[in-house]
């Protein structure tokens, strides 16, 4: 059960008796009680009444009997002090393992999407971890996701890509194992040799219309590319498979139709040789109205329209009624655009609601964007392989009695998880710093922190022998605040189910564990007489179970050791 609702809605009648009219009781957890509401402050004005009056009288007619207290306080805050025998009931029927119940809803979510022929690099790893945790969150709440990794397996490109494959002979495994360098080998020679750029674009020409062979080629260059990404998704241990990529491509049929559709709609017209609309709301710096390309004058299909396509096949074959794209923040326009055009064609009836689930970069710790010395953008495997690396000589250092194989179980959990919580806890708009000392350590709103909590957490059961949770019941002023923070976890969960700011979930975790920390430091566990022992454990196992959730629902594994 939701506390801050419950009491919400107790003191929002009253208010609005008192009121005569609706009021938002703006319930929120408190330093100064257990919750507060500053309501009356906000309300005394437009009644022209004391701030305190209002208050008095809201606190004498709230139907509390049971669950708190009300006190005015201040200039005419009230706060609300949860009875200890309701908070410990809540406590002890708290269920972390079922989630409270949604409207089920299909989502898509359109995530990670890297382009073929090309390494993944930071940038891709906002999106798929952001993207993930998204995914895992809104299945556990009980959505229908779908997993959209719109693949960039199509454009003009492929022309010199296949032809330099054609070249190299196909069966030419070496040539493929370096992709980067494949695809900058294929890139000198088009701007270096005439004839190979003009057999390219040939390519081109023979790609989209069909050709066998050089179909045959492509689909080389794009089974060879998915399984390395498949790799990357292996290490991030992310929930991305086979079944996920839905390329660019899959969208090639669906292109005429869209065209048909929009210029039935009256929707674009031919400028400067494109087929463009203008929707309505965008113009450039001079004020011209800005176009979104739908049909290039060569008359090939662009990311645009392959966009256009996407949003009308998942609205209405696969009955999306949210759509979510998880794309760094200078797509804003692009995505806004499309939205528009939809929206005007009638893709996007009410009901169904889109979202750009935008992020910021990842920075060095110059503030600029992270490169490697040289100066190249840092390959994503090697900033995880980096990251299990570091882990693991942490972990062999604390604990040199570790098997080779156990330290790098625990590095690569560490490291990878170290990566996760960096980027899901800081505000998704804004850049982070990538610091590896930083994320790495163990204390601190980090990764390590959080999975060392947990681990502790278990290590006390192992010293409780076989003394186990019991009925909790809260006479300490820690464990009542444990358990005021536990009851913290479904409400915030459903929160980040509608905004997508993990960092809320991330920095509710952290907290969680340091309340814990407190807790600990304060109330005797495994020394307490029994009654007391039994209490105090089920106050730890609901811990555990709260903080394997939350980890899992951020896609950060859980460790039993640390
Ligand atoms: N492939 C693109 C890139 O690497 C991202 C695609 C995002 N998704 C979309 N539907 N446009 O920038």
């Amino acid at each position: 059960m939701d506390l801050e609702v419950l009491l919400s809605e107790r003191l929002g009648a009253a208010f609005g008796a008192v009121a005569g009219e609706p009021v938002d009781p703006a319930v929120r957890r408190s330093q100064h009680a257990d919750f507060q509401s500053g309501a009356a402050l906000t309300l005394a004005r437009r009644l022209d009444r004391s701030p305190r009056e209002i208050a008095s009288a809201v606190a004498a007619r709230a139907d509390l009997a049971g669950l708190a207290v009300a006190e005015v306080s201040g200039p005419g805050f009230l706060n609300l002090t949860v009875d200890d025998h309701f908070l410990a009931r809540l406590a002890n029927e708290a269920v972390v393992s079922t989630p409270p119940p949604v409207e089920p809803q299909t989502i898509v979510i359109d995530y990670s999407s890297p382009n073929v022929a090309k390494e993944m690099h930071v940038g891709h790893l906002r999106s798929t971890v952001i993207g993930d945790a998204a995914a895992r969150l809104l299945e556990w709440l009980g959505h229908r996701v779908i997993r959209a990794n719109h693949l960039g397996d199509w454009g003009t490109q492929f022309g010199m890509l296949i032809e330099q494959l054609d070249d190299r002979g196909e069966t030419d495994q070496e040539s493929l194992a370096d992709l980067t360098a494949f695809y900058q080998a294929a890139r000198v020679r088009f701007d270096s040799d005439p004839d190979f750029k003009r057999r390219a674009q040939l390519r081109v020409v023979a790609l989209q219309a069909g050709d066998e062979r050089t179909l045959q080629l492509w689909r080389r260059l794009v089974a060879v590319s998915e399984q390395y990404f498949l790799n990357v998704y292996d290490l991030l241990g992310v929930t991305l498979t086979s079944r996920d990529f839905t390329g660019e491509s899959f969208y090639n049929d669906q292109l005429p139709g869209v065209v048909a559709e929009l210029e039935a709609k009256g929707l674009v017209r031919i400028s400067d040789g494109a087929l463009c609309a203008f929707p309505e709301g965008f113009t450039g710096r001079e004020g011209e109205p800005l176009p979104l390309i739908v049909r290039k004058s060569d008359g090939g299909f662009g990311y645009a329209a392959t966009d256009l396509a996407a949003l009308r096949y998942r609205v209405q074959q696969l009955g999306a009624s949210r759509l979510l794209y998880v794309v760094g923040s200078p797509q804003r326009e692009h995505f806004q655009m499309v939205y528009a055009v939809a929206r005007a064609a009638g893709w996007l009836p009410d009901g169904v609601s889109v979202e750009h689930v935008a992020f910021g970069s990842i920075l060095g710790p110059d503030g600029r964007a992270l490169k490697t010395r040289a100066g190249d953008l840092i390959k994503l495997v090697d900033l995880l392989e980096e990251g299990i690396e570091r882990a693991t000589a942490t972990a062999l250092a604390k604990s040199p009695d570790l098997s080779a194989t156990e330290a790098a179980r625990v590095g690569r959990a560490v490291g990878i998880g170290a990566i996760k919580y960096a980027d899901l806890s800081s505000d998704r708009m804004s850049g982070y710093i990538f610091d590896w000392d930083r994320m790495l350590a163990l204390t601190g709103s980090t990764g390590p922190y959080l999975q060392y909590a947990y681990a502790r957490i278990r290590s006390i059961f192992q010293r409780a022998g076989d003394a186990g949770p019991g009925k909790i019941t809260l006479t300490e002023v820690a464990e009542r605040e444990l358990a005021l923070e536990l009851l913290g976890f479904e409400p915030v969960v459903v929160g980040v189910g509608e905004s997508l700011d993990f960092h809320r979930l991330a920095g509710y975790l952290y907290s969680l564990a340091a309340t814990f920390s407190t807790f600990y430091e304060r109330c005797p566990v495994v020394g307490a007489p029994p009654e007391l022992r039994e209490s105090r454990l089920g106050l730890c196992d609901l811990t555990a179970r709260t903080l394997r959730q939350g980890q899992e629902l951020l896609g950060i594994e859980v460790l039993e050791r640390m």
